[in-house]
């Protein structure tokens, strides 16, 4: 294998491709769905995405969280190659769509490939401004640690100086997760977490528990920040507060945590050590908005596009503003061809 880019970035998480359609609020209550969450689906789900293909207008888009995040640093980035990913599909014509999507971004997709269960989706339903979204895993949630221990991987971890990894991926493979994570730690590289939804630090704190020590950068949003207090304990919903905190948890290296929060249009909280920053959002007008799906994934590639480069907080939080607001402007987590950013 030929040496990776300097300071490469390697993603793992839930490849899923998304399909996207616009409901009914009664079509959510119907499938016991709120207007803007992300669950996994169980088994009664099932109907509805039959449902879902057989009576709507559904559109199919790539789609998998830090996958997402991986395709806008890409766009940002315009240079491929940059940011490797992980994560298991099926061996399926949706697999290949998202392979090919992936790499016509520039993302060096490494799947582990499974034969016997179909590639994972994710109903993306959009009822006003509004998105609710049901994962139904399937060969994503197969995903096991003997993929990273593969020898052409191994090489890529070595090798790979950022790591970017979601809760979602914690109802996966937390083994997995310890390992990059660990990994990490150790050769005094960067892990980087989101919290991705309320439900994991509800549902899977523990496991969330044991990987927090190991994180450099936490990222997450007002609602996700709320849940990971609740879970701890703490008794604010207060966003600064609550990324004060989570910074001074115990931590395994002596670099200092950071913690990122996105609140919609209200500025973005950073936390460094014990030092709070607010950055401003320039809000987008009413007419701008297509839809937010997307748009914390969206805000995570393009800050990781300029961290890993070494530029400044300030720097990337511009940045990943810039790639939130591009994607707001476009349906799903999509980008416009041309990378205008500077
Ligand atoms: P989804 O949750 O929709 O995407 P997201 O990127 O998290 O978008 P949100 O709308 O939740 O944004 P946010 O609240 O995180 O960010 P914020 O609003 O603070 O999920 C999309 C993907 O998840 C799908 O593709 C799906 O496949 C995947 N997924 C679901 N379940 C999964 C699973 N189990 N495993 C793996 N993948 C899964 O905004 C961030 C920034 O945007 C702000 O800081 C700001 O800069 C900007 N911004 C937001 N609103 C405005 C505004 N009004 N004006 C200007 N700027 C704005
Ligand atoms: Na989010």
């Amino acid at each position: 294998m030929s040496p990776l880019p300097e300071n490469t970035l390697i993603g793992m998480c839930n490849p899923l491709l998304d399909i996207q359609t616009t409901v009914e609020k009664s079509f959510l209550d119907k499938w016991g769905l709120k207007e803007n969450d992300a669950i996994l689906c169980d088994d009664k789900h099932n109907d509805m995405f039959t449902e879902l293909t057989r009576d709507f207008s559904v559109e199919y888009i790539p789609g998998g969280a830090a996958q997402n995040s991986l395709r806008v640093a890409q766009w940002i980035l315009n240079n491929p190659n940059r940011t490797v990913f992980f994560g298991a599909v099926g061996k399926d014509q949706y697999g290949e769509l998202l392979a090919s999507k992936a790499k016509e971004a520039g993302v060096n997709v490494q799947y582990q490939v499974n034969e016997t269960v179909k590639t994972g989706t994710c109903a993306a339903l959009i009822n006003g401004t509004h998105r609710s979204l049901c994962a139904h895993l399937a060969a994503a949630n197969t995903f096991t640690q003997d993929h990273l221990q593969k020898e052409e991987n191994q090489k890529i971890i070595e090798q790979a100086k950022y790591f970017y990894v979601t809760g979602f991926f914690i109802t996966v493979c937390p083994p997995a997760i310890l390992q990059l994570a660990s990994h990490s730690a150790e050769f005094n590289k960067t892990f980087t977490l989101n919290l991705s939804a309320p439900f994991i630090s509800q549902f899977f704190f523990d496991k969330l528990s044991e990987i927090i020590p190991l994180v450099d950068v936490l990222f997450g949003n007002e609602d996700e920040a709320a849940a990971f207090a609740k879970a701890n304990g703490w008794e604010t919903t207060c966003v600064k507060e609550v990324a004060l905190k989570a910074a001074a948890l115990p931590k395994k290296s002596s670099k200092p945590r950071l913690v990122v929060f996105t609140q919609g249009p209200e500025p973005v909280i950073v936390v460094e050590g014990d030092k709070v920053t607010e950055f401003p959002v320039t809000r987008l007008e009413k007419e701008e908005i297509v839809d937010t799906n997307g748009a914390g994934d969206a805000f995570v590639g393009g800050f990781l596009s300029q961290f890993i480069q070494g530029k400044g907080i300030e720097a990337s939080v511009t940045c990943g503003s810039y790639a939130a607001q591009e994607i707001i402007k476009k349906h799903g987590c999509t980008v416009p061809s041309v990378c205008k950013y500077h």
